[in-house]
């Protein structure tokens, strides 16, 4: 990785510029007006949040809220120029970035969760976390930090021999970790070794603060699906190019969700899945249809991947269990889907099966 990120120490103060990546002011502006307009709340900074009773009784309401601004474009925009500008100055041009950051809010007296390495959790040894406040931070209300990879690793080590309780491995790291100083306008990151957490928040001031996590590479995404990341091709497209896109689309009727008696998993939750999926992948879902069960062959899946239905793009399925592991089943539905130059996307997998993908990434999923 080329890096401006000190590996060595395991964490690293990167300043950003607020008037080119004005995340304070954007989600500011938006919590205020949905408390204003929700509860006439009159609160007029995030720091204060707390003040406001129904705020706390409300908080994780009011993450969501977050969650779902960090969906929107003026967030998104803002974002993916900032997933740019980290991966031309810290890091590469094939890392990936997650493509909606986690939201976090601390009142005064409030603890969050354990202290943890992120590693601990399953991240790969090349995912760098990024955590970026919004709010002016004091070292009673900020994220503690281990001083040095070193030090991380030398209290993983006593963690391990010890059969130490929650409480006491949350104990132990407090001690042998510090308040990173960190102010708004710039961005705390570290690797997935170092030990790191909040305690209790003791100042009079809410900690709002989001972090994301990058990745080296396609190769490091764990058990990651790729849909959750922003390639730096994803950063960089113009909205002129991602308006032709939209219009190429229009061309066509979008996708089927289809469900059949995947795995005994029920039509409602392979539902669930595939609509998460496609909205990540941005396909559009032009209608439903289950398969008729009395029959084997799937042939409502045929029609939809068949010459009958040619304005379609293709069809969302739950999973590889759709072919009850009937390999010569599988076969013919893939041919019969290339043939038509149909895609099939297989959510629970995250395999967008196309006319040049070839059927052994399939068929060799499927056992003997
Ligand atoms: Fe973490």
């Amino acid at each position: 990785m080329k890096s401006k990120l000190n590996n060595k120490v395991g964490w690293t103060i990167i300043s950003y510029d607020q008037n080119e990546f004005p995340f304070d002011k954007i989600i500011e502006k938006k919590i205020l007006e949905f408390l204003n307009r929700e509860h006439g709340s009159r609160i007029d900074r995030l720091e204060d949040l707390h003040l406001d009773k129904l705020v706390i009784q409300n908080l994780e309401i009011i993450r969501q809220k977050m969650f779902s601004i960090f969906r929107e474009e003026e967030f998104q925009n803002c974002y993916k120029l900032f997933g740019k500008f980290l991966m031309d100055t810290c890091l590469n041009k094939s890392a990936l970035i997650q493509k909606t950051p986690t939201a976090r809010i601390q009142p005064p007296c409030f603890t969050t969760t354990s202290f943890h390495s992120d590693a601990w959790y399953g991240h790969s040894r090349s995912t760098n976390s990024f955590w970026v406040p919004i709010t002016n931070l004091t070292s009673n209300n900020t994220l503690n930090m281990a001083p040095s990879r070193e030090s991380s690793e030398i209290t993983m080590n006593k963690l391990l021999k010890g059969n130490y309780s929650l409480n006491e491995i949350n104990d132990i790291c407090a001690n042998t970790t510090y308040p990173s100083i960190v102010k708004k306008g710039q961005i705390l990151s570290f690797s997935p070794d170092m030990i790191h957490g909040a305690k209790m928040n003791t100042s009079d001031s809410t900690r709002v603060s989001f972090d994301f996590r990058i990745v080296n590479s396609d190769n490091d995404l764990g058990y990651k699906p790729i849909s959750n990341y922003y390639r730096y091709s994803d950063l960089t497209r113009d909205e002129k190019e991602t308006k032709n896109t939209n219009k190429l689309k229009k061309t066509t009727d979008g996708f089927l969700l289809y469900s059949n008696k995947c795995l005994g998993v029920n039509p409602k939750s392979q539902l669930m899945l595939c609509t998460s999926v496609a909205k990540d992948k941005n396909l559009v879902i032009q209608r439903n249809e289950s398969e008729i069960y009395v029959f084997d062959y799937l042939p409502v899946l045929r029609h939809y991947l068949g010459s009958d239905t040619p304005t379609f793009d293709g069809v969302i399925v739950f999973s590889l269990g759709i072919f009850n592991g009937q390999k010569d089943l599988a076969e013919k539905i893939l041919n019969l889907a290339k043939q038509n130059c149909k895609k099939i996307l297989f959510a629970a997998e995250d395999i967008l099966f196309t006319h040049r993908t070839d059927n052994s990434v399939i068929l060799n999923k499927l056992g003997n």
